[in-house]
Formats: structure tokens, sequence, C-alpha cells
């Protein structure tokens, strides 16, 4: 089955006309969706956007254990004083609110987001969506007992240019490759101050598996790279270097990950640090760009978290998509929303539209599942002396003794004769 042929497909354009809408456990009568956050660090700020003068949905209460968290931006975001909580189950009591957004560190995920579904709240988590698989199905279990909504927010995929990318796709056939480049940049000429407290539970084992970029914006490539080949990942290898930030923090770049699906297509993901790379951003310190091989054409799409193509005359381009499509000839397409945070916005819109027009949010269920299993697997790849692993070896969280080999399944000898070069 074509897991990810969902997402290709046109959306359903259901307008919101009726004024009765059943909300999972709870019937509400035409009125705005009430959200509330749970987490109020650094990514919600680009969460809180969709909000602002939205006829469909508001925010009207957020929760962060660290109150003068969430206090920062009760007055920006119009939140009273009584609508600001230290404790999510005190929030999640509220009759008055019917959804919630979870944007905590990983760990937390798995016992916020069942709690949620048991207070009756449609959910969005932030990815990663928990730790293990185990934690995931704990979450779909519960969603599905209380008939809530359960969306894993991953915004990459809703990137305008990446949208135009797999729409152009249907025209020049079918992928066979698919490569995702990322530059980060220690000292980048403009981006967001991170708050070291978001930093620190990236660097931990319990969160992170000790892997800022790897796991946790890993998981938006393994979605990119599976939902552009349209195929479930068969396999993944994974090697990482290593880099010491300020002489003080070892982080987990540089890396190589590659994928393979059951047939001939592969992606990779390639990402590596330099100190003073000039990389300006609204945002992290770092940029991307994707080139997908099909059969009958190439496409390019330059930028998607920084800003470092605008500007750009020549060679790579401005923002956008470039493709050279079946009679060889080139195209481009820069009219598109290229800031990242046009990402952030659709995917919210996905969440409440899911809620209203009663149907599964993008990523949800297996789709969401199998990404994280691909995650898992890179993990496991990285703690085996980057062995290829096979993506259904997974069963839950890591494998107990990585070193050891039966438990990670050796790759199927290939018995086929190479072709020879002449
Ligand atoms: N989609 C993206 O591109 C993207 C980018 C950054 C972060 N994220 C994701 O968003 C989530 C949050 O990341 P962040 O960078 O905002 O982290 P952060 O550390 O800046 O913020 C997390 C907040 O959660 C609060 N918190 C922790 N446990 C809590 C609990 N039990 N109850 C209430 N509040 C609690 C913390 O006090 C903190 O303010 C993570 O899942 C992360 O992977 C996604």
């Amino acid at each position: 089955m074509n897991v990810f042929k969902t997402i290709l497909a046109p959306r359903p354009i259901i307008k919101y006309t009726i004024s009765i809408l059943k909300m999972g456990t709870k019937t509400v009568a035409g009125k705005k969706i009430r959200v509330g956050f749970i987490g109020t660090g650094r990514i919600s700020t680009l969460h809180q956007l969709y909000y602002k003068n939205n006829d469909d949905a508001e925010l009207v209460a957020i929760c962060d254990k660290n109150k003068g968290t969430a206090m920062n931006h009760a007055e920006e975001w119009g939140i009273k004083k009584e609508n600001i909580y230290t404790d999510y189950q005190e929030m999640l009591g509220r009759d008055d609110i019917d959804a919630v957004e979870v944007l905590t560190p990983h760990s937390s995920h798995r016992d916020i987001v069942v709690a949620a579904c048991e207070a009756g709240k449609h959910v969005s988590v932030q990815k990663v969506p928990c730790m293990s698989l185990s934690e995931y199905d704990s979450m779909q279990v519960a969603a599905r007992k209380a008939g809530i909504k359960l969306k894993i927010f991953e915004n990459f995929q809703f990137h305008p240019p990446y949208r135009k990318a797999l729409e152009l796709m249907k025209t020049i056939g079918k992928p066979v490759a698919v490569n995702i480049r990322m530059w980060q940049s220690v000292r980048s000429l403009s981006a967001w101050a991170v708050p070291i407290s978001s930093w620190k539970w990236r660097i931990s084992e319990k969160d992170d598996y000790k892997l800022p970029t790897l796991w946790d914006d890993g998981y938006h490539k393994h979605n990119l790279v599976a939902l552009v080949l349209g195929k479930k990942i068969d396999r993944v290898q994974a090697w990482n270097g290593g880099y010491k930030l300020y002489k003080l923090v070892r982080i987990d770049v540089p890396a190589v990950i590659s994928y393979k699906t059951k047939g001939t297509e592969f992606g990779t993901w390639n990402v590596a640090i330099s100190q003073d790379l000039p990389i300006r951003s609204d945002y992290y310190g770092c940029e991307e760009m994707v080139e997908i091989q099909c059969d009958s054409g190439i496409i390019w799409v330059n930028g998607c978290t920084g800003n470092m193509f605008i500007d750009c005359p020549t060679g790579p381009g401005a923002p956008g998509v470039y493709w050279i499509d079946s009679n060889g000839k080139w195209n481009s397409d820069c009219t598109m929303q290229t800031n990242w945070k046009y990402s952030f916005m659709a995917c919210t819109k996905d969440f409440i539209d899911s809620i209203k027009d009663d149907r599964l949010p993008y990523r949800s269920g297996d789709d969401a599942r199998h990404v994280l299993q691909i995650d898992l697997a890179m993990v496991a790849s990285l703690r085996s002396g980057f062995r290829d692993v096979k993506v259904d070896s997974i069963t839950d969280g890591l494998p107990k003794h990585l070193t050891e080999s039966e438990d990670i399944k050796e790759p199927e000898p290939n018995t086929e004769e190479p072709e020879k070069i002449e």
C-alpha cells in the first residue's frame, strides 16, 4: 500500500457551513474552536500566528510549567491572567477548551497527549511525537477511545515550495531519488535567539537520544524523503561525525543519512556545520535545498528554514521551485510564499480543518508511526557502527544491545550478478 499517497491526493474542500459540529465526544454549536497551548517555549511563537484574527479558531489559554515563560507571551497573545496555567491537567479540566497543541520536549509528549485525549480534547503534538513505538501506539489507542483527532505536527510538508514540488511530480514522472542538503552555522548573519533551556533537553538522552539535529529535525527530513518517494522506507544507514560548539558542547553533525525503499528508489539527507557560514534566517541558523530526480525531469527547491537564497539573482536562484521538464526545458516558479512561518500556519490550519471537516489530519496514524520508526532505525544505525538497519526491525524503542548482531537484522545478501561496466 502506498502510505504516502494520501498527501499527494487533492485535498477535500469542504466549506464550513454547518452550525453544529460533532467534535469527538462533544458537540460544539457554531462557534470558533477554542485552543490551549501546553508548552510556550521557542516554537510556540510560530504556532500562535495562525490564531491571530482567525474566524475558525482562537487561542484561549496557555500552560507552561515555567510560569514566567507563559507570562512573557500572555499580553501579546491577548491571554488573560486567569487563563495561564502551570499544570496542564488543570487546563485540561476546562470544558470550554476544545483542542490543545502540545509543544513540550519529546519525552513528555506521551503522557500529556494521553491525558488530553482522556479529557476529550483534540490534540496536535509537535514532532517528534514520542520516544518509542509503544508510546506512539498508546497515544493512538487513547485518541481512538476518546474519538478525537490526533495530529502529529510536521510542518515542512506544508512549506509552499515543497507543496509545489509534490504537485509537479505528477507531471514529470515517478521519483527515483531525493537529496536533501542542509547547512548549519554557529554564527549566522541573523537568526532567532534560542534560550539555553531550549537546547539543554535536546542534548539529553531522555528527550532526544542526544541528537539535537538528527533525531529532532530528522523527523522532518525522513518524512519528506518518504513523502517524495511515495513509498515506505525499507532501510536506513546513518553516519555522523561530531562538532564541539564553542569547544564545550558536542553536537551530532556533520552527518549523512541514506534511505532505501524496497525497490531501487533512494534518498539522502546530509548536513554539515560551519562556524561562520553567513546564513541569513528569521529563525534557526540553518537552511536547506532539496533536489528530486524523477523519470523525466528534475526539481530543485531552494530554501526552507532560512533566507539564504533571498536576493540570489544567478546560480541556484531565489527561493522557490526550479525544474527541468520532460522536454529538457528549464522552468521556475518563485511566486509562492517562501518564508518558513507559512508552513506552520498551513499545518495548524490543517489541524483545525480536520476537526471542522471530521477527517484525518496530516500526519496521523500509520504514516506518522512509520516516520518515527525511521527515526529510531537511524539512531540504531548510528549506535551500531553505522550499519544498514531494516526499518521494520524496530519494534518498539531502541534495541537494547546495539552492537550485538541479533538485535538488528543484517541486510539480505544481494544475489544478483553486478552489471559489468565496459
Ligand atoms: N516543527 C519544527 O520545525 C520545530 C522547531 C522547533 C521545535 N519543534 C518542536 O516543538 C517542541 C517544543 O520545542 P521548543 O523548541 O519550543 O522547546 P522549548 O524548550 O523552547 O519549549 C518547551 C516548553 O515546554 C515547557 N514544558 C516542559 N514540560 C512541560 C510540562 N510538563 N507542562 C507544561 N510545560 C512544559 C518548558 O517549560 C518550555 O517552556 C518539541 O517537540 C520540538 O521538537 C518543532
